[in-house]
C-alpha cells in the first residue's frame, strides 16, 4: 500500500530561522515554496535523498498547524507515506476499519493528493498518505 516514506512534516514558528537550519546547517537543498490555502500553512519542501522534509508554518492560529503549535510548541507534525494510487490506498484502510481524518483525497503541496488519517487510528502519529502529481 505504502511505497515509501515521502517527508516528514515540521511545525515551525519562523519559517526563515527553520529554512536556515534545514539549507543552511544541515546542507539540504530547498526545492519548493508555496502557500496551501487549504491546510492553512505556508509549506517549503527540502530534498533529502529520495524524500523531503516538509517545514510548515501556520497562517493563523486557527489553523490545524497553528493550533498544534499553541498546544505543543514547534516540532515534528506528522508523517507521510507516499502511494502510487490513493483512492485504492484509502479504501484499502477503510476496509480495514482505519479512522480517516478526509474521507476524499484533497490537493496538497506541489499539485499533490493527500489525505490524513486519524491520529487515534494511528497510535498518535498524524500519518498523511500522499500521491504525488505527474509531474513530481
Ligand atoms: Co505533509
Amino acid at each position: 500500500m505504502f511505497a515509501r516514506i515521502d517527508h516528514t512534516g515540521v511545525a515551525v514558528e519562523d519559517l526563515d530561522a527553520a529554512i536556515a537550519l534545514y539549507e543552511g546547517s544541515f546542507g539540504m537543498r530547498l526545492v519548493h515554496r508555496e502557500t496551501v490555502e487549504s491546510q492553512g500553512v505556508e509549506a517549503v519542501l527540502l530534498d533529502v535523498g529520495e524524500n523531503h522534509v516538509e517545514l510548515l508554518r501556520p497562517l493563523g492560529p486557527d489553523t490545524p498547524v497553528g493550533r498544534f503549535l499553541a498546544s505543543r510548541g514547534p516540532g515534528l507534525h506528522h508523517v507521510a507515506y507516499q502511494t502510487p494510487d490513493i483512492a485504492r490506498a484509502l479504501d484499502g484502510l477503510r476496509a480495514a476499519g482505519v479512522r480517516l481524518i478526509d474521507e476524499t483525497p484533497r490537493i496538497g503541496i506541489r499539485g499533490s493528493s493527500v489525505a490524513f488519517l486519524h491520529p487515534a487510528a494511528s497510535g498518535g502519529v498524524l500519518t498523511e498518505i500522499v500521491q504525488p502529481s505527474k509531474e513530481h
